[in-house]
């Protein structure tokens, strides 16, 4: 059993990925360089740990990493927007923190419109910064600001780098759109 039956298209590249990384791992450089708070990144899992891992590697200033589960809780099939903290970083005070959460895709918004303002308001970082690698705007309901991102995409479910489909596909080193078939198996 293989991934590459299931994959429809190659959205994008190994490659295009890593270019992407470089380039926000440097901007954030230009950001942080001169701040004499600490730099924390932390990862939404579980998502986001191929690009937090790839990132952090690029980033070549201090810089501490933390993790961080948000629930959302549906009923049926339609969420409730009622989102919870599974677990948190290690440290409920961020005061000495400029925090940048590190999020896979932004898609309609919900979970991170929550949590950016968690991280600010109730764990009172020093600052609080979005990047997610991918943006779907044409899925937002809640604007949320995005400071650092890798590629806009169409209204598409992708997988890989990370992205599952029911827990599958995390490890493709790319990003795919699965073929239909897949999710009426
Ligand atoms: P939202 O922005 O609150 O809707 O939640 C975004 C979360 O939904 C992401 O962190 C992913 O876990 C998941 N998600 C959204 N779109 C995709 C996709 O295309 N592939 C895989 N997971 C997705
Ligand atoms: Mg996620």
């Amino acid at each position: 059993m293989t991934y590459e039956n299931d994959i429809a298209k190659v959205l994008v590249s190994e490659e295009e990925i890593a270019g992407a990384v470089k380039r926000i791992a440097k901007q954030m450089e230009e950001d942080f360089k001169c701040s004499d708070k600490k730099v924390l990144f932390l990862c939404t899992l579980k998502g986001a740990v191929v690009f937090l891992a790839d990132l952090m590697k690029n980033f070549n200033l201090p810089a501490e990493i933390d993790f961080i589960k948000v629930s959302s809780y549906a009923s049926g099939t339609e969420s409730s927007g009622i989102i919870s903290l599974k677990s948190g970083p290690d440290l409920n005070d961020l005061s000495e923190y400029n925090v940048v959460v590190i999020e896979d895709i932004l898609d309609t918004g919900n979970t991170l419109s929550w949590l950016l303002n968690h991280v600010k308001n109730t764990m009172n970082a020093h600052s609080v910064k979005l990047c997610a690698l991918f943006n779907k705007p044409d899925r937002r309901q809640k604007e949320v600001k995005i400071d650092y991102q890798g590629f806009i995409i169409p209204d598409e479910f992708i997988v890989g780098y990370g992205l599952d489909y029911d827990e599958m596909y995390r490890n493709l080193p790319y990003v795919g759109v699965l073929k239909p078939e897949v999710y009426n198996k």
